[in-house]
């Protein structure tokens, strides 16, 4: 059985410690030890993004980092991004535009768009369609995805009108 180490950073807002293997990446540490399902195992390879995160503001494929190497950072996890204002804008948008079938790719899908929309509120399709080129959809086809996402950034902007309850009314 390999040594562990302690570390300490900050998950979702909240200071943390906890003692982890060497080997154990933040995608394991995340689900099995901190009980976090909302980031999902898929190819476990960095290869379909339904692992995604934000490590001090960037994305990362969570399978492939090292619990170690959480020390001293910032992670968010879709736990996290949900309570953001881009977040809640995000899910509503994705209900909005049909953008979730089976919803295996939908927490890595909203933490890549909204690190996009906080960057570029007013990010184009192009855009959109790079900054998802590591996540993949089996289902959708990515155009109600794509919707979604620029739906949620010209809300964001206010180009765009919520109607109570946040849905926009002209889909
Ligand atoms: S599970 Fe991490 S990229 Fe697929
Ligand atoms: S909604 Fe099923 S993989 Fe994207």
């Amino acid at each position: 059985m390999s040594a562990s180490y302690d570390i300490a950073f900050t998950l979702n807002g909240v200071k943390t410690q906890l003692s982890v293997p060497a080997e154990m990446s933040v995608l394991d540490m995340l689900r099995e030890r901190l009980g976090l399902s909302g980031t999902k195992y898929g190819c476990g390879e960095g290869e379909c993004g339904a692992c995604t995160i934000l490590v001090d503001g960037a994305t990362v494929n969570s399978c492939l980092m090292f619990a170690l190497d959480c020390d001293a950072r910032e992670v968010l996890t879709i736990e996290g991004v949900s309570s953001t204002e881009s977040g809640a804008r995000l899910r509503d948008a994705f209900v909005a535009a049909g953008a979730v079938q089976c919803g295996f790719c939908t927490p890595g899908i909203i933490v890549q768009a909204s690190h996009l929309i906080e960057r570029d509120p007013g990010v184009g399709e192009a855009a959109i369609r790079r900054g998802l080129e590591g996540n993949l959809c089996r289902c959708t086809g990515y155009r109600k995805i794509i919707d979604a996402i620029a739906a949620a950034g010209r809300q964001k902007t206010g180009t765009d009108h919520v109607f109570p309850g946040g849905t926009d009314e002209r889909r």
